[in-house]
């Protein structure tokens, strides 16, 4: 356990020096922004749908909806001329395939959305089936457009 702290300070450190040299304003650094930032509200949806933390309708659809305004902001970021530019994990095929690229950012839409919708029920179920659906459009992208 103490071993795996450490490497994962290790990590944190890296990771920090590698923003730190990242230009704040680069279309790479602010579609990363906002992915950080959808991943801060899945976090607080995964809590609750994994059973990690009480289920509070109220907090599901702060965040869910929080989830559905960023939902559109990471892609006007990966315009033709960032390609290739940056410390980017994006696949090349995000430009190559475009309509590919494109049907996952509408589903991802859609499912954050759907998630918005039913966050309010007090059927656990219904928000976490929801919220699988959510999770999965996320990775379903980056299965196929992500390095990680
Ligand atoms: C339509 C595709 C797509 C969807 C949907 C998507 N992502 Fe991503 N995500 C990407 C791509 C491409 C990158 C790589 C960005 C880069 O490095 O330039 C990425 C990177 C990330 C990163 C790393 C950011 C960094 O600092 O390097 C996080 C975290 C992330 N996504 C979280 C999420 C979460 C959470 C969801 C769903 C709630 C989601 N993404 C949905 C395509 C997607």
């Amino acid at each position: 356990m103490r071993k795996f702290n450490s490497v994962l300070m290790l990590l944190v450190i890296v990771g920090l020096a590698g923003c730190s040299s990242e230009n704040p304003d680069s279309p790479v650094a602010k579609r990363k922004h906002v992915f950080k930032a959808m991943l801060a509200s899945k976090e607080v949806l995964y809590k609750m749908a994994s059973g990690q933390k009480p289920y509070d309708p109220k907090i599901a659809t702060e965040q869910a909806k929080l989830l559905v305004s960023l939902s559109t902001k990471p892609w006007p970021w990966f315009a033709a001329e960032t390609q290739a530019t940056g410390k980017t994990s994006a696949k090349d095929n995000v430009w190559s395939q475009k309509a590919l690229f494109q049907e996952k950012i509408t589903r991802f839409e859609q499912e954050a959305q759907a998630l918005a919708a039913v966050a309010g029920t007090t059927d656990f179920n219904t928000y976490k089936m929801a919220y699988r659906r959510l999770e999965d459009s996320c990775a379903s992208c980056h299965k196929t457009f992500r390095d990680f």
